[in-house]
C-alpha cells in the first residue's frame, strides 16, 4: 500500500500553511529501513545503474541490463519487440528483461515503463480510449478513473507496471502539437481529472497485481510554451537549446511565478495527493531555464514544498538539451534533483559520465544515495522485491485484454466526449430508419485516423493499425435499421438523393513537435469533401476528428450539424450512439474555441471575448 495520506498536502493550497508540514506527509516511510539496508549493500556501479533507463529498441544487447545493473527499461513510441507487436511478444520481452535483472548480484527487478496514454496503446488489440482532450469534455472523473483501471489491467497483461501517464499539462495555445494530451486549458479541470487518472491506474495500491505506477508529466509549464528563435542560449545559470527545433514543442514558457503556479503547477499537488510516485520533468523551459536543469523546480518546489516522495524520470534524451556537453548536462540535471535518466541509446555513456562526476566530486554521493533511495522505495512499495513476486504478464488479465467489457467503457467515453457545436434545422440526431444514409470522408473508415498519435506507432498511422474496434462507417452500418441503405464515398460525392449525409473529416495523426501547426487548417482535400457533400443539397452532419480546436471556416457553415469528436480511439460505436440519438450529447468544451488565429492564446478566465465557442459550450443536455 502506497496511498499518500493527503492531509498535509491539501494544506499546501494555502501557501502560508506550508511550513506546518515539517514531517513528510506520505506513507512511503515504512519502506525506509529496507531501502536503506539495500542501499548500504550496493556498490557505486550498482547505484548508478538504478538511475539509468534504456529503451528496448535502443539497447545494444539485452544483457546490458546485467552489465550496467540497469534499474529500468522503457519502450518509447514505436519501440516494439523484435518479434512483433502482439500481446504475447510484449509479455515475452518483458519477461526476458526481468530475467536479466534477476541474474544480477542483488536481483533487483527493473521498472518497465511505457506510454500507455490512452489505453495500452502500443500493443495490437488493446482498447484505445479517447485522448485526454476528449476526456476533458466528459467532465467525468469517475469515468477517467475507470479508464485508468482498464489501462492498468491491459498493461499488467503484458507484465508492464509503469505508465508515463497521466499527462497533466495545461495547454494554453492550440498551435502546440501536444494539446490533445491535455484534459483542458483550465488548471482546475486538469487537476481533477489527472488525480482521477492516478487513482485509476494505481487502483487499490501499488502492490496490487492489477495496478501500475503512474507518472505525472511534464513538470512543468509544458503547455505554456511560445515558439522561440531556436538559438542556443547559455547565460550563467540559464540554459536553453533550440537546435533543429523551431516550434511550440519543448519551448519556453515565459510568465511570472504566480502565473506559473496558478496555471502550470496546479495539477501536481493533487496528483501527488492521489498517490503519484513518479513525475517526469519537462523538456521545456521556464523563463529560459530548462525544467530538467532547475533545482528550484525539482528540488525546492516539487520535493520540498509539495512533499513529493517518489522519484523523477527525465524525458527522452532531455538531459542533453541542458548543455551541449553531455557530461556537464548530466551533472546539472542530477544535482538539480533528477533521479532517473531516460537515455534510450546513450545509456552506457550516461553511466560512465555519472560515475566520473561522482568520483570527481561534481555530483555528491549524498545525491546519488537520495536518488537511489527514492527509486528503491517505490520498487518496494510496488511489491517488486517481495518473495513470490512473479515478473510475468498475468494470464487472467491476458484473457480480458481488449475485451468487450473494456470496449464498452471506451464506447461510453466516446459518447460522453462528443461536443455538439451546431444543430441547425434539427437534422441531428439522425434517423436510423432513413431510406439511405450517405457517409463520406476518408476519416470515416480509417481507425488509425480515428485514434490519432500515440497509437501503435509514435506518430499514429493510417488504416487498420490495430485489431478490434469499429470505424464510424462500420458503426453506422452496424446500427442502422435493417432496411436502411448505407452508401460511402471518400470524397463526399454520391450524396445526392440520400436522406442524410454524415461527413467525417479531420487532422491526420501526429505526436509531439510534428503536430506543431502555425495554421490550424484542415487539408484542402478534407475541406473539399465537406463542400462536395454540402453541394448535394442533402442535410450534412459533420464529425470532426482533431486534437484541438482548429479553424473551421469553410466547413462549419457548410454543415447543418457539427460535432467535435477529438481523437476518439477504437470505439466508433460511441459516435453512432450519439448520432442516432440513443444518447443525448453531453460533452462540453474543455478548451475555448478560437474564431481566428489572431485570438490565440484565448483561454478561460483571461478576459478575452468573442471566441467562436466559449469554454464549456456544448449543445444538448
Ligand atoms: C515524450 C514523453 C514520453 C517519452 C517516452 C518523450 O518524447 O515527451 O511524453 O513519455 O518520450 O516515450
Ligand atoms: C518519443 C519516443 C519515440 C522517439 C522516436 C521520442 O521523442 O518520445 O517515444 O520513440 O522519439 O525517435
Amino acid at each position: 500500500m502506497s496511498k499518500i495520506s493527503g492531509s498535509c498536502l491539501i494544506m499546501l493550497s494555502s501557501a502560508f500553511l506550508m511550513s506546518a508540514c515539517t514531517t513528510p506527509p506520505v506513507g512511503l516511510s515504512r519502506y525506509d529501513a529496507d531501502a536503506r539496508s539495500l542501499l548500504n549493500r550496493m556498490t557505486l556501479d550498482e547505484k548508478i545503474g538504478q538511475m539509468v533507463q534504456a529503451d528496448s529498441s535502443g539497447m545494444k544487447d539485452i544483457t546490458d541490463i546485467q552489465t550496467y545493473h540497469l534499474g529500468s527499461v522503457l519502450s518509447g513510441g514505436g519501440s516494439d519487440p523484435a518479434d512483433g507487436n502482439s500481446l504475447a511478444a510484449w509479455a515475452a520481452y518483458y519477461e526476458a528483461c526481468q530475467e536479466q535483472a534477476a541474474r544480477t548480484r542483488l536481483g533487483i527487478p527493473i521498472l518497465y515503463g511505457i506510454d500507455a496514454v490512452h489505453g495500452h496503446n502500443n500493443v495490437l488489440g488493446a482498447v484505445i480510449f479517447p485522448h485526454n482532450i476528449g476526456l476533458g469534455c466528459t467532465r467525468n472523473p469517475a469515468l477517467v478513473e475507470e479508464i485508468g483501471r482498464i489501462a492498468a489491467m491491459e498493461m499488467r497483461a503484458t507484465g508492464m507496471h509503469w505508465t508515463f501517464a497521466p499527462c497533466v499539462t495545461v495547454p494554453q495555445d492550440e498551435h502546440w502539437g501536444r494539446t490533445y494530451e491535455g484534459y483542458s486549458e483550465d488548471p482546475e479541470l486538469v487537476a481533477e481529472l489527472g488525480a482521477a487518472a492516478v487513482r485509476g491506474l494505481q487502483g487499490n495500491g501499488l502492490d496490487d497485481p492489477k495496478s501500475v505506477l503512474a507518472c505525472a508529466k511534464h513538470f512543468a509549464g509544458d503547455g505554456g510554451t511560445q515558439p522561440d528563435s531556436g538559438d542556443f542560449v547559455n547565460v550563467g545559470d540559464r540554459y536553453n537549446t533550440g537546435g533543429a527545433r523551431s516550434g511550440w514543442d519543448q519551448g519556453d514558457t515565459q510568465c511570472d511565478e504566480a502565473t506559473f503556479r496558478r496555471i502550470h503547477l496546479a495539477p501536481y499537488p493533487t496528483a501527488i495527493t492521489a498517490g503519484a510516485l513518479s513525475i517526469m520533468p519537462s523538456y521545456s523551459s521556464w523563463n529560459g531555464l530548462k525544467c530538467s536543469a532547475s533545482k528550484y523546480l525539482l528540488t525546492d518546489v516539487l520535493k520540498g514544498e509539495m512533499g513529493f516522495e517518489g522519484f523523477l524520470v527525465s524525458d527522452w534524451e532531455a538531459i542533453r538539451q541542458i548543455d551541449p556537453d553531455f557530461k556537464t548536462a548530466i551533472g546539472i540535471s542530477i544535482n538539480a534533483g533528477m533521479d532517473m535518466a531516460m537515455e534510450p541509446t546513450k545509456y552506457r555513456t550516461f553511466y560512465k559520465y555519472l560515475k566520473e562526476l561522482v568520483e570527481e566530486g561534481t555530483v555528491p554521493m549524498s545525491r546519488i544515495d537520495d536518488a537511489v533511495f527514492r527509486i528503491l522505495r517505490v520498487k518496494l512499495a510496488m511489491g517488486l522485491m517481495e518473495e513470490g513476486y512473479v515478473a510475468q504478464g498475468d494470464p487472467a488479465l491476458q484473457n480480458e485484454f481488449g475485451s468487450e467489457a473494456h470496449r464498452a467503457v471506451a464506447r461510453q467515453a466516446v459518447r460522453e466526449s462528443l461536443v455538439l457545436l451546431k444543430n441547425e434545422g434539427h437534422v441531428f440526431p439522425a434517423s436510423r430508419t432513413a431510406k439511405r444514409i450517405h457517409v463520406a470522408g476518408q476519416a470515416a473508415d480509417n481507425i488509425g485516423y480515428q485514434c490519432g498519435g500515440w497509437t501503435i506507432a509514435w506518430q499514429g498511422k493510417s488504416g487498420d493499425v490495430t485489431a478490434g474496434g469499429t470505424t464510424v462507417l462500420g458503426a453506422v452500418r452496424k446500427t442502422v435499421a435493417p432496411g436502411t441503405e448505407v452508401t460511402y464515398s471518400k470524397d463526399g460525392s454520391g450524396a445526392e438523393g440520400a436522406d442524410l449525409c454524415i461527413v467525417v473529416v479531420g487532422e491526420k495523426p501526429y505526436a509531439e513537435g510534428a503536430g506543431d501547426d502555425p495554421d490550424l487548417q484542415l487539408a484542402d482535400e478534407e475541406l473539399a469533401t465537406v463542400r462536395q457533400a454540402a453541394a448535394s443539397g442533402v442535410p450534412v452532419i459533420t464529425v470532426l476528428f482533431s486534437g484541438r480546436p482548429i479553424m473551421v471556416n469553410g466547413i462549419l457553415d457548410q454543415s447543418d450539424a457539427f460535432i467535435a469528436a477529438w481523437f476518439p480511439g477504437t470505439e466508433g460505436l460511441g459516435v453512432a450512439d450519439v448520432l442516432f440519438g440513443d444518447y443525448q450529447p453531453t460533452g462540453k468544451l474543455s478548451f475555448t474555441w478560437p474564431r481566428s488565429l489572431d485570438q490565440i492564446p484565448i483561454n478561460k478566465g483571461d478576459g478575452k471575448t468573442n471566441p467562436l465557442f466559449p469554454y464549456g459550450f456544448g449543445l444538448g443536455k
